[in-house]
């Protein structure tokens, strides 16, 4: 039995994530200021500590006597990042420096896994996109995880600590807050189309992205966990492959059995037009299994939103 520290652990992503490790009877402490998660979300059992992951007294706290840290804590949306250049990096790269930091003040070279991000490839002119393409981020959210990619590598050539990124594509999947502006565009859809209401589509609607469900990015991160990699390892998380926007919003209508009301608004700045990873190194490397498909993804979503699950 083992303990880890989950930093965003109340979040979308995280929340799944803590399910899994206590379902194995792990020892699981989350770090949250809980600004977009919630305490609800965290399964019985689960330790919180109220804290921002930019405060180093906190943070040093919490890694205390921990086997392994899952970092997800971030602000996770690009558009904040335009409201909010310097807020978002203080949280999305300071606090990843800080928490590598709190390793190196505590002795410990436990392994990191941290999230990353597809945004650090910015508009990449070839899809699928491998982890060799350029990176060439277009937003501040982008910059930053590409921060963490760099300061992850430090942390592992000078300081020991095994470090695994994940460059996770558009997670989707139950408990993705579909009430907050800033949400992935999936429980957006899938709450507004399964009511009858309109939805907005940013530019033309043919703009592309990979869907992955968080059942996948569960097993991606516990994957990467077991690897703890001699130098700094970089994987994309992914499914190789591309829905549009308008497809999009098309699969959830037609499983909703609702029609579509759609109003197009002004693409979002800093939008990337394609976005579509290659998995076959991420799969290779932590032995992961063929990607859900997106209609049943979809259908828990949509059922989880109906009060199922
Ligand atoms: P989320 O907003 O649901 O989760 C982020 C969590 O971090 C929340 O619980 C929030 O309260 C917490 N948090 C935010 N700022 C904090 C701070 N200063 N101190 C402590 N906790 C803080 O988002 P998510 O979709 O679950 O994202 C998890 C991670 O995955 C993030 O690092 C995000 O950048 C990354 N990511 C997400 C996607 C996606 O499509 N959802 C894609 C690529 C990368
Ligand atoms: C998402 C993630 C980001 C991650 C990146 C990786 C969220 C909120 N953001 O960014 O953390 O790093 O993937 O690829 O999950 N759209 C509409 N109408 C809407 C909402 C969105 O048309 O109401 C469009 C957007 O313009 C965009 C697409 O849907 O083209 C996806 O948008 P969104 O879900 O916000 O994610 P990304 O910006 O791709």
């Amino acid at each position: 039995m083992s303990t880890w520290l989950v930093t965003g652990g109340a979040g979308f992503i995280g929340s799944h994530l803590c399910e899994a490790l206590c379902a194995r009877g792990d020892t699981v402490r989350v770090l949250d200021d809980l600004s977009t998660g919630h305490r609800a979300n965290l399964p019985d059992g689960v330790t919180l500590v109220h804290g921002d992951v930019a405060d180093p007294d906190a943070v040093l706290e919490a890694v205390q006597g921990v086997d392994g840290c899952f970092h997800l804590a971030a602000i996770a949306s690009v558009e904040r990042g335009i409201t909010d250049w310097f807020g978002t990096h203080r949280t999305n790269l300071s606090g990843t420096i800080v928490l590598f930091e709190a390793l190196r003040r505590a002795g410990l070279q436990v392994p990191v896994v941290y999230a990353s991000s597809a945004a650090v490839y910015g508009d990449c002119p070839t899809v699928p996109i491998s982890e060799d393409a350029p990176r060439q981020p277009l937003s501040a959210y982008g910059a930053d995880k590409l921060g963490c990619e760099l300061h992850a590598r430090v942390a592992t050539h000078v300081h020991g600590i095994p470090t695994v990124g994940l460059r996770f594509f558009n997670v989707y999947g139950p408990r993705q807050d579909p009430r907050s502006p800033y949400s992935g565009v999936i429980s957006i859809f899938c709450e507004r189309i399964s009511r009858g209401a309109p939805i907005d589509v940013f530019g033309d609607g043919r703009q592309t992205r990979d869907f992955v469900y968080v059942g996948d990015i569960v097993a991606g991160l516990l994957a990467a966990m077991r690897l703890r990699p001699a130098e700094a390892a970089v994987f994309n998380l992914c499914t190789g492959r591309p829905t549009s926007v308008l497809e999009l919003a098309g699969h959830i209508a037609a499983l909703a059995g609702s029609a579509l009301d759609v109003t197009h608004r002004p693409p979002r700045a800093g939008e990337i037009r394609h976005s579509v990873g290659s998995p076959a190194r991420g799969r290779a490397a932590l032995g992961l299994v063929d990607p859900a498909v997106l209609s049943d993804g979809l259908r828990n979503v949509l059922d989880w939103m109906a009060g199922g699950r």
